[in-house]
């Protein structure tokens, strides 16, 4: 299987961006070289292409849609169908490219900017060949679908000079915007513990998608959608729902984890957290799918110079029959955040200086001289104004009814795009980041171990910092392995 890998691998980047070109060049009269491009004038239009025009694929386009100036002029999907669809969907007007092969879409000099919305196996070949092709990339979460494979996407990237935006969106909407505001400004004092539940109860939100009735292989180019995976016969399950099989996917924490662990990055400014554990079990799906339905995961979050230490739980449970009540709460020594929907409350308190004595308390069971004495003290060190507790505080913000995260992050990717820049809110670095902890929470699952992790230098660990005194910033990790 591995040496499946190496193959595809070798065949794919030799085939990728400009030999890709080269080769399909002459077939379609384009130039050999797709030269890098420089900035985009205000006037000019950014076109863009989609590769895996899907459930989110659609989105996207959409959300991508909504800014000004944009234009899709090309759509790679490996299912007839959704070519067919985008071409009624978004082709009225003109004649729009469509093919199952997305290196003819990297091949097309009229297309500045792709969309990556492939499961999430593909995300790193695709994006990588993008910007090798000389395109600007929007990728989807998770960023890459394993520990090993991030460092590759980040220096494709840097010598690119492309810009690339990772797509967990919800880190530009107003909410977290203004939650990151109120946390640096230190509203609810040193963040110390973050805790969201995601749960769900029902077949769709378990990922069990509808599957068209004439899916085969004559529909879908199920080779091609294998890639680098292992070769399994043809399996309009695996295709459809492939979220359901490691293969493919990267499970709850690739799907869910990931949007909290952007948002708590952007917010606190941190790198990520040095030690993840995940447990777990397949509870209620069993409807041939390797991953698990039930995952709860920890993470500690070291003190830097951004923020004090803090620890991240997280939760998914889509066999949750019961009452649903999901929390997502940033808690600090003298306040919390708690989102909702789009809004969010903000709670402060603070402690008085006074610790106070009585009640469920040592005090009664002192002798009588002995609690005079204590309050005779306690009086002396303690004046009234010491006692007193700041009433607890709710503050609400409603973020504006129009505001589009969606739109606002690709709004964002453009605006880098055109200004011919790299800093995109959710560079590679950052996308990288945040989906190392979610892959690391895989990899415990599956491996039922504690996953060690340098956020600094992006590498694997092979134990606690403190325990290995020998390494060094920067040392090498243990590699994590792809799947064979
Ligand atoms: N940001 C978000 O909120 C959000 C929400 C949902 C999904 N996503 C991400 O979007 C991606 C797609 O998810 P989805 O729900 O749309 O899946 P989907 O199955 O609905 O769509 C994926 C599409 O990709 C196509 N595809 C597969 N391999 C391809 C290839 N090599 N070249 C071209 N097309 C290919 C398939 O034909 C399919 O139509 C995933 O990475 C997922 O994590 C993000």
């Amino acid at each position: 299987m591995q040496s499946n890998r190496r193959v595809f691998i070798k065949s794919l980047s030799a085939a990728s961006a400009l030999a890709a070109t080269e080769s399909l060049a002459k077939p379609f009269g384009f130039p050999a070289i797709i030269p890098n491009l420089a900035k985009i004038s205000p006037n000019d239009k950014i076109r863009f292409a989609t590769i895996g025009m899907g459930i989110q694929g659609n989105f996207d386009t959409q959300a991508a849609l909504r800014n000004p100036e944009v234009e899709l002029v090309g759509v790679a999907d490996l299912y007839d169908g959704r070519l067919q669809h985008a071409k009624t969907a978004y082709g009225k007007d003109k004649d729009l490219f469509t093919t199952r092969d997305f290196r003819e879409i990297l091949a097309r000099p009229d297309v500045d900017a792709v969309l990556v919305v492939t499961p999430d196996h593909w995300h790193d070949h695709v994006t990588i060949a993008a910007l090798k092709a000389g395109k600007h990339v929007y990728c989807e979460k998770p960023m890459v679908q394993h520990l090993n494979e991030g460092k590759a996407v980040v220096d494709a990237w840097k010598k690119s000079g492309k810009t690339m935006q990772v797509g967990s969106q919800r880190i530009s909407s107003a909410a977290f915007q203004e939650a990151k505001r109120l946390v640096q400004a230190g509203e609810i004092g040193a963040v110390n513990y973050i805790e969201s539940n995601n749960d769900r109860f029902n077949a769709i939100g378990a990922w069990e998608y509808s599957i068209p009735p004439d899916a085969s292989t004559k529909t879908v180019d199920w080779d091609r959608f294998l890639g680098d995976a292992p070769k399994h016969p043809f399996d309009a399950k695996r295709f459809f729902r492939w979220r359901n099989y490691r293969d493919y996917g990267t499970g709850v924490a690739g799907d869910l984890f990931i949007h909290l662990i952007t948002g708590v990055h952007f917010v606190t400014n941190t790198m990520g957290p040095t030690r993840i554990f995940s447990s777990g079990n397949l509870a209620y799906w069993k409807d041939g799918r390797d991953v698990p339905d039930v995952m709860s995961c920890i993470m500690d979050y070291p003190k830097t110079d951004q923020h004090e230490a803090f620890q991240m739980v997280l939760r998914v449970n889509f066999a949750n029959a019961g009452k649903i009540n999901d929390v997502t709460r940033i808690i600090g020594n003298e306040g919390q955040i708690e989102f909702s929907e789009n809004n969010l409350i903000m709670t402060k308190k603070k402690l008085p200086i006074a610790p106070g004595y009585g009640g469920y308390d040592s005090f009664f069971t002192f002798t009588e001289p002995v609690q005079q004495e204590f309050v005779k003290q306690y009086d002396a060190k303690y004046p009234p104004e010491t006692r007193k507790a700041e009433p607890v505080k709710e503050i609400k913000f409603e973020a504006p009814k129009d505001d589009d995260a969606h739109a606002k992050h690709f709004g964002n990717f453009f605006e880098n795009v055109r200004k011919g820049s790299q800093g995109t809110v959710e560079d590679p670095v950052f996308g990288f980041r945040a989906a190392a902890p979610v892959l690391a929470c895989n990899e415990s699952y599956f491996e039922q171990k504690v996953v060690y992790w340098d956020p600094v230098t992006m590498t694997q660990q092979s134990g606690p910092a403190s325990a290995a005194p020998e390494k060094k910033p920067g040392a090498t990790a243990k590699k994590t392995t792809k799947k064979a």
